[in-house]
């Protein structure tokens, strides 16, 4: 089966051949029809965020269900599904606390690249290979958790519908619960890549507004207004004064979805009093931020937002229907689809900040 496989952090990744065992208990195989190509992938391969190696990347996923392990009752072979990042096991103490998306049956995949059970179904000659976020779908086929995989409708297509497993769920959850938008609230949304594009669609299916948008590239503005911003900035100017002429008290929310500490620290001096500044997007999290403490007795407040704020399964049942009727759009979040040959390319266009979110289709078009 061939698979992007990350051999070692700093090298570009590359193309490999790789064996795929079958699913064990509570896990599912995939024909991975589509995968996104989010920049927490590159962040993996550059170092930013950490994951053992040699390991496959990807983790933005939609397929076909193969064949399923022992004691699986769905989702059932010939299903069509998006993988989540958590299983939402319903029973771990933060499930119980209703904060799904820090299940702790995440941690063997988030943070050791392996499935539930410790180990990985992958190898490269003989050798264990690692599969990040416990997904691994730049890749022909993955094996899964089944708790992961949610069925997508038919009116969605596997090339969109991937794109929820991670980036616009992250974004539509930042804005939505996060953010607490919703009418009569103004947000401003710091970046405007497939994460903030999906947090400009979440403030707008939450009836905040004003939604300003804010992005050094005047393409995705545009894009941005498309989807529903009502303002845009370009950044690199004065924004804090921007924004200032837009909503003269600050913004109730700020999300940032760039992943720079200079912006979070920023997102938190666009606020109103009373305002909350939601950081999405991931710098290494060694790094620090400043704020002003004056800020905090406005009763600003500063807060990080993990793969949406929210249940995963549940919002990514919403985002699906929302999909189905066309209420979420995806078409114009996508700037390129590629085959899988050419995945290696993808990284690079990321690397440069060349078009929107990309998609790798191993089956090529179909
Ligand atoms: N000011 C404003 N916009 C900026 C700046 C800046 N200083 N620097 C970069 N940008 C814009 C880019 O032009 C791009 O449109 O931020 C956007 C980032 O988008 P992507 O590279 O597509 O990243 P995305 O996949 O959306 O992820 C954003 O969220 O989940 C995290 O790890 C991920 O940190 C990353 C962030
Ligand atoms: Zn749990
Ligand atoms: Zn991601």
């Amino acid at each position: 089966m061939r698979a992007l496989l990350l051999r070692e952090v700093g090298r570009p990744p590359e193309l490999a051949d790789l064996e795929l065992e079958g699913p064990r208990e509570g896990e599912v195989r995939l024909r991975i029809e589509a995968s996104g190509v989010c920049r927490s992938d590159l962040s993996v391969a550059t170092g930013v965020l950490r994951s053992p190696v040699p390991v496959v990347l990807g983790h933005e996923a939609a397929g076909v269900v193969l064949e399923v392990g022992p004691g699986v009752t769905a989702p059932r072979p010939g299903d069509r599904v998006v993988v989540s990042l958590s299983p939402a096991c319903g029973e771990c103490t933060f499930c119980r606390e209703g904060c799904a998306n820090f299940c702790t049956e995440m941690i063997p995949g988030m943070v050791r690249s392996v499935l539930r059970d410790g180990s990985t179904r992958l190898r490269k000659d003989g050798q264990p290979v690692h599969h990040q976020c416990g997904v691994a779908s730049l890749a022909e086929e993955a094996v899964v958790d089944a708790r992961c995989c949610v069925p997508v409708p038919d009116e969605v297509p596997l090339s969109r519908a991937c794109l929820l497993g991670c980036g616009v769920l992250t974004g539509y959850g930042a804005a939505v619960h996060a953010a607490e938008l919703g009418p009569g609230r103004s947000v401003a949304v710091l970046g405007c890549g497939g994460v903030g594009l999906a947090a400009v669609q979440g403030a707008r299916l939450a009836g905040a507004e004003p939604i300003v948008a804010v992005d050094l590239d005047p393409g995705r503005l545009e894009v941005a207004r498309e989807l529903g911003a009502t303002h845009a900035v370009q950044a690199g100017g004065d924004v804090r004064t921007a924004i200032r002429r837009i909503a003269p008290l600050g913004v109730h929310a700020a999300i940032e979805a760039i992943g720079r500490t200079d912006t979070i620290a920023l997102a938190f001096e666009l606020l109103r009093p009373g305002g909350v500044a939601v950081a999405v997007g991931m710098p290494s999290a060694r790094e620090t931020v400043p704020i002003r403490v004056g800020g905090l007795f406005q009763e600003r407040r500063l807060g990080g937002c993990v793969y949406g704020g929210g249940n995963p399964l549940e919002d990514l049942r919403v985002l699906l229907g929302l999909a189905a009727r066309g209420e979420l759009r995806l078409d114009p979040m996508v700037g390129f689809e590629l085959p899988l040959e050419d995945a290696p390319r993808a990284f690079e266009n990321l690397r440069r900040g060349v078009g929107l979110r990309q998609v790798v289709l191993p089956g090529g078009a179909r």
